[in-house]
């Protein structure tokens, strides 16, 4: 079985650019359903995590953080190679999650391919008339790397908590000549000095995730900023369907690792009192291992 560009047209229900439809096409992502025994032995798995102790996300973690995208920065300093600042969690289990159901991939970096192909057409698609774009929980930034090949003219900014992050971001811009900005920034304390121009949109991916319940000062710092639009590709519970095994079973995990929780609902509130508006809401289909972590909102503030 084959994943194109057909099928994600179809999961996000807009038309893609034909320079992305050949170049996921070209990632020949090709997939087979699980055996019995071998989802079996996948479910069994899951358990076994669920009901032993896992790290959770929080603000103890930084330290963690910084040691990953370290290790990243040196190898990046040592090789120059932009192939080495892209994240190690990606391909760590062979098991994916493809409409719902784990499968066995049979292309080689399917995780990764498959995510970027999601990503990039959810950036070009709803940021295509912005002229800021600013990811928070950038980490490496290699999102931006790809932002700055699809649109040499945007604004880019890349903000994270660790330092490690910013320091990536200066040497890509030395090695490839980009002009991406950077800053270090915590959302459980945002920095409202950052300025958020005109014109701009904001997103992040798998990264408010790492802050549990702890996301309404973040809203407030963004709604105060007013941007065009902010998009995030989050673990988010309310789009998944707990009736469903497998995503029973994400949902547990989001909960065990303390992942963003009740985010959607609290944007939905503040939509009843006038004060966002949510544009998309939707689950895409694709995950890793354990979750389907990459659900969809996009949102802005209602005096735009
Ligand atoms: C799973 S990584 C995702 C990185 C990148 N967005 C991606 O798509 O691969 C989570 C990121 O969130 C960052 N992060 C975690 N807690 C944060 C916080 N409180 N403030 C800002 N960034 C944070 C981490 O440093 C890391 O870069």
């Amino acid at each position: 079985m084959k994943i194109t560009h057909k099928h994600i047209e179809e999961i996000l229900d807009f038309q893609i650019s034909d320079s992305l439809r050949s170049k996921i096409d070209s990632f020949d992502l090709q997939y087979r359903e699980l055996t019995a025994d071998e989802r079996d032995a996948y479910i069994l798995n899951f358990v076994n995590v669920l009901t032993n102790d896992i790290t959770k996300s929080g603000e103890h973690r930084l330290v963690e953080w910084e040691a990953g995208w370290g290790e990243n920065l040196s190898k990046f300093k040592e090789t120059k190679n932009i192939g080495d600042i892209i994240p190690m969690y990606h391909g760590k289990n062979k098991i994916v999650k493809w409409m719902g159901e784990p499968v066995m991939p049979l292309t080689e970096n399917f995780d990764y391919k498959i995510h970027i192909s999601f990503v990039d057409a959810i950036l070009q698609h709803y940021m295509k008339d912005i002229k800021n774009i600013f990811e928070f929980g950038c980490g490496p930034g290699y999102h931006l790397i790809r932002l700055r090949e699809f649109n040499k003219e945007i604004g880019l900014h890349g903000c994270d908590w660790t330092i490690a992050s910013q320091e990536i971001i200066h040497k890509i811009n030395e090695s490839l000549g980009t002009n991406i900005n950077c800053s270090n920034f915590d959302f459980f304390n945002p920095d409202y000095s950052l300025n958020i121009p005109e014109s701009s949109g904001i997103y992040t991916i798998a990264a408010l995730e790492q802050i549990g319940d702890n996301f309404k000062d973040m809203v407030d710092f963004l709604i105060e900023k007013n941007p065009e639009l902010c998009i995030h590709m989050e673990p988010i519970d309310e789009l998944l369907d707990n009736n469903k095994l497998i995503d029973n079973l994400s949902i547990k995990y989001f909960r065990k690792r303390n992942y963003l929780n009740k985010f959607l609902t609290y944007l939905e509130c503040l939509e009843r009192d006038g004060k966002v508006v949510i544009i998309k809401k939707q689950r895409i289909f694709t995950g890793s291992y354990f979750t389907e972590g990459h659900s969809l909102i996009v949102w802005k503030p209602k005096t735009k």
